[in-house]
């Protein structure tokens, strides 16, 4: 039951004056007028101001106002006929009673808390709030101070003590990895067709040519057989992405890698938890990157970090996204760099997330094992398959339609029962601006893009709602 639930009502003799005492305590704008229990009619902040500045009278009696034409919810009602009923009078009415059999008011709901299943929603239940607020009591709320420096070592930590740097965003990540191994003008580096654009981007940021290649049919990570066709005496680096969470074929990329004398830059943007042979991911390339955006597993808002194997990559990037200052002459700059500092309050909440990554992650593949257990015989959805002897962190349960199905279709039918999806990236092959970098005529990616389904995979979604999306999404495909 709510927690000011004894505000909620008032008998129909009390005045005016008191049910705008027991208003301004609910904080709902609204009161129930309830006799024995039994809720006879609404009224609103909105009702007592018209009537006060006609009749400036206190003492009338509340029932007057009442309106009885209310809409209740049955204590007893389907989570679906709920979303409907709400969704029809979602712009007039802000809180709804909840009625039993016999009429009698046993709670109310707020409208924008019914039951609507967001795509994601970050875990902020830890010492995210007591960290920022230090920042702000202790006046360093701009980059450099000791949450970043403490975020980049529990980091590190984590990451077989690979050095660390905190940056603004997992595209400055991927930007600044790039420059800092020298990658620039008329070198070639190899990127998966399936990904977020930020990848690319930074690539075509350092002015070195991209080189589109296919993914694993099953796995929709970068497939090797497709690397190895693809590089050249240009080559200079190879950007595994770890998509959805789903770790990269790390020793055969590391041998290509290897054998070629070019860099591996892995990209956990989507990964932090998962590991390939029991390692962590992002422990295997030259450097790995991460992002913290509000999506992500662990998130600072915006935010990113690079990890590094070697210290030289390392000293040069931290320069890099500090202008290109000399570290040991203020103010003269060394080369032309970026700012791409992360704040004292972006990583006072990294570092708070930092200290249940692990729950999180946890949390992320129970989700992801109740999602698969409830449609595994679901000859319509294609899940993706985990890389052998890997630990996939499921940043988000992905699927795709085997029906005909189109994934407007879809998502505009789930919208109606309040749930949440997303469509997979674009491949980059199929974007006016990109597909001159992908040399194939098809991608194993043009046959499953429109159908792919991202489903909510936040770490406080509950088996009920999972059971209620796969009943919703089961019944909008079969049907
Ligand atoms: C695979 C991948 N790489 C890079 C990025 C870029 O990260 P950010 O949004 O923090 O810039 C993302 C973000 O969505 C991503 O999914």
């Amino acid at each position: 039951m709510s927690n000011n639930f004894k505000y909620m009502t008032i008998a129909p003799s009390s005045s005016i004056k008191n049910a705008m005492i027991n208003i301004d305590k609910n904080a709902t704008g609204s009161i129930f007028i309830t006799k024995n229990k039994v809720i006879l009619g609404v009224v609103t902040d909105g009702d007592i101001r018209r009537y006060l500045i006609k009749h400036k009278k206190l003492n009338t009696k509340i029932k007057i106002l009442m309106n009885k034409n209310f809409v209740s919810i049955n204590s007893f009602e389907t989570r679906e006929n709920i979303f409907k009923i709400t969704q029809r009078f979602k712009h007039k009415i802000r809180v709804f009673p909840i009625v039993n059999k016999k009429k009698e008011l046993v709670d109310f709901i707020f409208d924008n808390k019914i039951h609507k299943i967001p795509i994601y929603k970050p875990y902020l239940e830890g010492n995210e709030k007591n960290y920022l607020l230090n920042c702000v009591s202790n006046n360093w709320i701009s980059s450099g101070g000791y949450y970043v420096l403490d975020f980049e070592k529990k980091f590190s930590n984590i990451f077989s003590n690979r050095r660390s740097l905190a940056v603004t965003s997992g595209t400055t990540a991927l930007h600044l990895a790039l420059a800092s191994l020298g990658v620039g003008e008329g070198d070639e580096v190899i990127v998966p067709n399936l990904t977020f654009a930020a990848v690319i981007n930074s690539v075509l940021h350092t002015k070195a040519k991209p080189v589109v290649v296919d993914v694993d049919k099953y796995k929709w990570t970068i497939s090797c057989s497709e690397i190895e066709k693809n590089i050249s005496k240009k080559t200079k680096a190879i950007i595994p992405v770890h998509i959805f969470g789903n770790p990269c074929q790390m020793e055969e990329i590391s041998k290509i890698a290897k054998k070629h004398k070019i860099f591996v830059i892995e990209d956990c943007a989507e990964a932090i938890g998962s590991k390939f042979k029991n390692k962590n991911i992002g422990t295997f390339g030259d450097c790995s990157i991460f992002s913290f955006f509000g999506n992500k597993t662990i998130t600072t808002g915006e935010g990113g970090m690079i990890l590094f194997k070697n210290k030289k990559n390392y000293d040069r990037a931290k320069k890099l996204r500090d202008h290109g200052m000399s570290i040991k002459k203020k103010y003269y700059h060394e080369e032309v760099g970026f700012n791409y500092r992360m704040t004292n309050m972006q990583a006072a909440i990294g570092l708070a997330q930092l200290e249940k990554y692990k729950k999180i992650v946890k949390k992320k593949i129970d989700i992801s094992k109740q999602y698969k257990e409830i449609l595994k015989n679901k000859k319509f959805l294609n899940f993706q398959i985990d890389e052998k002897k890997s630990l996939n962190s499921y940043w988000a349960i992905a699927v795709i339609v085997n029906k005909n199905f189109k994934f407007k279709f879809i998502e505009e039918k789930l919208n109606n029962a309040g749930i949440e999806i997303r469509n997979f990236f674009y491949p980059l092959n199929k974007q006016k601006i990109y597909k001159k970098y992908a040399k194939k005529k098809n991608y194993v990616t043009d046959s499953f893009y429109k159908k792919g389904i991202l489903l909510p995979t936040y770490p406080s979604l509950s088996e009920s709602n999972i059971k209620y999306i796969c009943k919703n999404l089961e019944s909008i495909i079969t049907y």
